[in-house]
């Protein structure tokens, strides 16, 4: 898009979204999205019933990314030794490969044409705890970015797609963010009602399965949930990006080993510590942090916040995500005295005072906040008061878990707050972002723009 068409299109984008014909179009585009949903995997394995499939099919298969997601894609599943004979995933971007929309269709190869050219990687098998499984994990590398990728594991699965993230953010593209989510039905749903808006991954801020440590049946549960309905509506795969929270590790707050099954699933993207940076390229950095769970908040953490978003102050889209929220909705964020007459810290203190104010100096526009379990969308904030250069933060993890908000006076840092089931899509645009709040049955509940925070407008420190 050149420069005049993307300033028409933000033009229009806006005054739309402000005369609310844009939550219009995003009904129309819901029920059409709706009706081209047609879970292409379920129809072509219906449509081939009475012929041979394909022998391995693992039911955890997911996506995720370790580095740039522009360039790479990591393929795990949950499994055992010797359930199928060869491990290898071997991938291409041929698009003789990449435009057969079939997955359980056998190739067809054609003697005279050159052949395919497959790279392939041999998974690493690492132990998955309190059971015989292994978790296998190849990490693709020195892809093409922004191109179809057609994967397959050994020589009996099916054909799997995916999409790298395109090298710059020239054209719109969207993601999913949510928290919360459990095991549950509503779960389920709201997986599907991601997966029809096409989003490029889907960013899980905490409590994933409410496996608390403890449950490997529940932590299996919800990597089978997200591998069966995280299809998007072309057949590819949405790749999971992960935060910590309390119910990854067996009693909330503890050292890495509590998060019994979290980093042996994600220990690529956090290898040392419970928070990192993934970085898109130039255009998108996602700070994912650690509530406490099995990093401090204080301390190594904040350093390390600090620089980090030192070093990405310019970057279009640098987005945080973390678990507890700063302002929340359904707990108390003051300090109050436990029965035991010692104080407690209010919700949130703690990143108030050491991460809040980094938030604000380094131009952070938006903070992913979970674990409260309601729809919230705060004001835009400086040091907790509205401000127009200020920090929107947006929650409150209520994926597949619900709670009824607070209603008192210590609300008045939010617009908005409701007892609904919601995930949030973000469409990224330039320099532009809308988030949408999409309830329970696909529409939009919430709509809101965040720009680029100015320079020079901030006078809290650090
Ligand atoms: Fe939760
Ligand atoms: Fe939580």
């Amino acid at each position: 898009m050149n420069q005049g068409n993307r300033r028409l299109f933000l033009g229009s984008s806006l005054v739309a979204l402000g005369s609310g014909s844009f939550l219009l179009g995003q009904d129309k585009e819901a029920k059409k999205t709706i009706a081209r949903n047609r879970d292409p995997i379920n129809e072509s394995r219906n449509r081939r019933l009475g012929a041979d499939l394909p022998t391995f099919q693992p039911g955890t298969l997911f996506l995720t990314w370790h580095t740039d997601p522009t360039t790479t894609m990591v393929v795990q599943w949950i499994g055992t030794r010797g359930e199928t004979s060869d491990t290898t995933v071997f991938f291409t971007d041929d698009r003789r490969v990449t435009a057969f929309r079939d997955p359980f269709t056998p190739e067809k190869s054609d003697p005279k044409a050159a052949p395919i050219p497959w790279r392939n990687t041999a998974p690493r098998a690492r132990p998955y705890p309190m059971t015989d499984f292994q978790v296998f994990r190849a990490e693709l590398t020195g892809l093409a970015p922004g191109t179809e990728h057609i994967f397959k594991i050994g020589k009996s699965s099916p054909l799997y797609r995916f999409r790298t993230m395109p090298a710059q953010a020239t054209d719109t593209f969207s993601f999913i963010s949510g928290g919360d989510c459990g095991v549950s039905q509503a779960c389920i749903d709201n997986n599907r009602i991601a997966a029809r808006h096409d989003p490029m991954f889907a960013v899980v801020g905490g409590d994933l399965g409410y496996d608390n440590g403890r449950s490997v049946e529940t932590s299996i549960a919800f990597i089978r949930n997200y591998s069966a309905t995280m299809i998007d509506t072309e057949g590819r795969l949405i790749p999971i990006i992960p935060c910590l929270g309390n119910h990854e590790v067996n009693g909330g707050y503890g050292t890495r080993d509590k998060a019994t099954f979290f980093y042996p699933l994600f220990d690529g993207l956090f290898p040392d510590t419970g928070y990192n940076t993934l970085d898109f390229g130039d255009y998108l950095s996602l700070v994912l942090l650690d509530t406490g769970h099995t990093s401090r908040v204080e301390g190594d953490q904040a350093d390390w916040l600090d620089k980090t978003l030192a070093a990405r102050k310019d970057h279009p889209h640098t987005i945080v995500v973390n678990h507890v929220p700063a302002y929340p909705s359904y707990r108390d964020p003051i300090p109050v005295l436990g029965k035991d007459g010692k104080t407690v810290n209010g919700t949130g203190e703690n990143q108030r005072k050491h991460w809040v104010p980094l938030f604000e100096k380094h131009r952070v526009p938006v903070v992913l906040e979970h674990h409260d379990h309601t729809f919230k969308r705060t004001k835009a904030l400086i040091g907790g008061l509205q401000n127009d250069n200020g920090v929107l933060y947006l929650g409150d993890g209520s994926w597949g878990r619900l709670r009824i908000p607070r209603k008192d006076d210590q609300l008045s840092v939010m617009v908005k707050t409701s007892e609904d089931y919601h995930i949030s899509l973000h469409q990224l645009q330039g320099r532009e972002r809308f988030h949408l709040a999409l309830g329970t049955t696909g529409k939009v509940m919430d709509a809101v723009r965040s720009g680029q925070r100015k320079c020079g407008m901030v006078t809290a420190g650090g």
